[in-house]
């Protein structure tokens, strides 16, 4: 397994939709294994293939002892509100509070290639929407009020100077954390 470099905002791979996968191969299995690996090297709950650079409609996500590893996966049901202040990898050191639904069910292939379904609430609810956004191009800056968006985008600004090949390049166990919204400080 390898910890890949994340792309940062900037990046059009970011902005651009993913492609469905028709079947899980042996090298879609590694990469899910590689992006698993880099999502616990950056201390995140979940990352998204244009995050590695990548145009597969595949993401990963961790909550507590929950690992998911999913191929094309849509929302089929949705229920509630709530709002969670969230990060990215991908946008380190910028939060903003976004409203989501409260609970969803999700339909993905599974790395066998099962078709699974899977349900969360709250943060493996967020998390979800959160990592399927990114396969449509979607970013959670996008959810801000535009007064909020202006604000995330001045801090960020700064901090993009820190990766002039718009590339975030980590090592075993030292990333800054995606802040898990529930240890907000
Ligand atoms: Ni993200």
């Amino acid at each position: 397994m390898a910890i890949l470099p994340i792309t940062v905002l900037g990046q059009p791979i970011l902005r651009q939709e993913t492609t469905r996968v028709p079947a899980v191969t042996d090298e879609l299995r590694r990469l899910a294994d590689d992006m698993i690996e880099t999502m616990r090297a950056a201390e995140g709950v979940g990352l998204a293939a244009p995050q590695v650079g990548r145009s597969e409609a595949l993401c990963v996500v961790e909550v507590g002892e929950q690992l998911f590893t999913l191929f094309n996966p849509e929302i089929i049901e949705r229920k509630g509100k709530i709002k969670w202040e969230e990060g990215c990898l991908s946008i380190p050191d910028v939060y903003g509070w976004v409203e989501r639904s409260q609970w969803v069910k999700v339909r993905a292939m599974d790395r066998d290639g099962a078709t699974i379904e899977v349900e969360g609430t709250e943060l493996l609810a967020v998390c979800l929407q959160h990592e399927i956004d990114h396969l449509h191009g979607k970013l959670f800056l996008d959810h801000l009020s535009f007064l909020k968006r202006r604000a995330a985008l001045a801090t960020w600004e700064e901090e993009r100077t820190k990766y002039p090949d718009g590339l975030r390049i980590l090592t075993p166990g030292t990333g800054p954390a995606e802040r898990a919204p529930d240890a907000a400080d």
